[in-house]
């Protein structure tokens, strides 16, 4: 169909405007997203910027905006998306760091429930999607993103440039780690791990992250408290396994970040329930539902699920987490959405100015 009267570019931005952010409920061309529009005969091209290139609403952006346009009888639209993520605002009191733009944590009171699993998955994620992107490891007495990222320990130990962060699969990572022989048992006391923390913060020479997550050792530990309170946290996820052992203790990890005025972007379960797959069978192993059911008590949103799933600890053993060597699994996309759903919950953080 071709357009009855020229178009102008007044009337794409009027109908543009009438197009809210379905999170935001604010109108796009006042959020500013609508960065440039160029009308040329019957076809309109639109510069867009989201607030995460994960972000996981741009096929319904993308429809409204269609459909705000499409009384103008406009043959062809093209929209550009691009992505702009800004900066957290520290509290009171808080260092920002330098580089980096948005930090998340990744927390549970219980050790082994999937902790750095999550926390390596989502950093891939969400570079993936286009963000750039660290990751921390935290868990100085028992670092494990070495292996899960497959870089070898204590390869950076000769260095006396200081810490560097090592790129993976397009993400910065940083490790204790890197400094130790591996094998190496770490004894630190509490202050030291918590001054340790701060260093990996503070001291390592970040290139403009959008994202730096961390992975946080089990427990209301130094490291924790310590990072929780000093840091600029954007917000944390928690992860627990279905059984009630280990949501208690995650009800606990909520507690303990929400008296340190952490945000808490929700809950994810991990372990989640298990598809045979010779028979495809879906086994509860852990029972299913758990996480779901403390969060929904907590008045948390639950993130999603991630089932029992052979490729994630062969992955993690082989220093090739699920989403980077099996990107069309289930599993994969699981993590993906999840990714997604953080990165917009950050973003609409910072426009409620919290
Ligand atoms: N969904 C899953 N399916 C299969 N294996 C998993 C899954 N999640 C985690 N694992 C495996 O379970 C083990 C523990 O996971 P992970 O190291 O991520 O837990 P953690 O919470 O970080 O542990 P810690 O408290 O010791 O830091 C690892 O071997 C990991 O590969
Ligand atoms: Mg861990």
């Amino acid at each position: 169909m071709t357009a009855q009267h020229a178009v102008s570019h007044d009337d794409v931005m009027a109908a543009l405007a009438t197009v809210n952010d379905p999170e935001l409920h604010a109108s796009i061309v006042r959020l500013g997203m609508v960065k440039e529009v160029v009308v040329d005969g019957d076809k309109v091209t639109i510069d867009f910027e989201l607030t995460t290139p994960a972000c996981p609403l741009r096929e319904t952006i993308d429809h409204d905006i269609r459909a705000a346009l499409e009384p103008l009888g406009i043959a062809d639209i093209q929209i550009e998306w691009g992505a702009r993520v800004l900066a957290s605002n520290p509290k009171e009191g808080q260092k920002p760091v330098a580089g980096v733009r948005n930090i998340i944590a990744v927390a549970s009171n219980k050790g082994g429930v999937g902790k750095s699993t999550v926390a390596s998955n989502l950093a891939i994620a969400l570079a993936r999607a286009g963000a750039s992107v660290g990751i921390i490891d935290a868990d100085i007495t028992g670092p494990n993103l070495p292996t899960m990222f497959g870089l070898e320990q204590g390869f950076q130990k000769e260095s006396t440039g200081g810490l560097r962060p090592a790129e993976r699969f397009g993400v910065q990572v940083v490790s204790i780690g890197f400094l130790l022989p591996k094998g190496t048992p770490v004894v630190w006391r509490g202050p030291m791990i918590g001054s340790a923390v701060r260093q990996l913060l503070h001291d390592v020479p970040w290139d403009d992250l959008d994202y730096l997550i961390i992975d946080l050792p089990p427990g209301t530990s130094d490291a924790s408290m310590s990072m929780a309170q000093d840091a600029p946290v954007a917000g944390v996820v928690i992860v627990s396994t279905p059984q009630e052992v280990s949501t208690e203790d995650a009800m606990k990890a909520v507690a303990m970040f929400e008296k340190l005025d952490v945000p808490v972007f929700g809950m994810i379960e991990n372990m989640s329930y298990f598809v045979a797959p010779d028979t495809g069978t879906r086994y509860d192993i852990f029972g299913h539902g758990g996480a779901q059911k403390a969060a929904d008590e907590l008045g948390i949103d639950f993130l999603g699920e991630i089932p029992i799933e052979p490729a994630i600890r062969e992955g993690a053993d082989k220093g090739v987490p699920v989403v980077e060597g099996f990107p069309d699994s289930e599993t994969a996309k699981a993590f993906e959405r999840i990714a997604g759903q953080v990165a917009a919950r950050i973003s609409v953080l910072q426009r409620m100015g919290v």
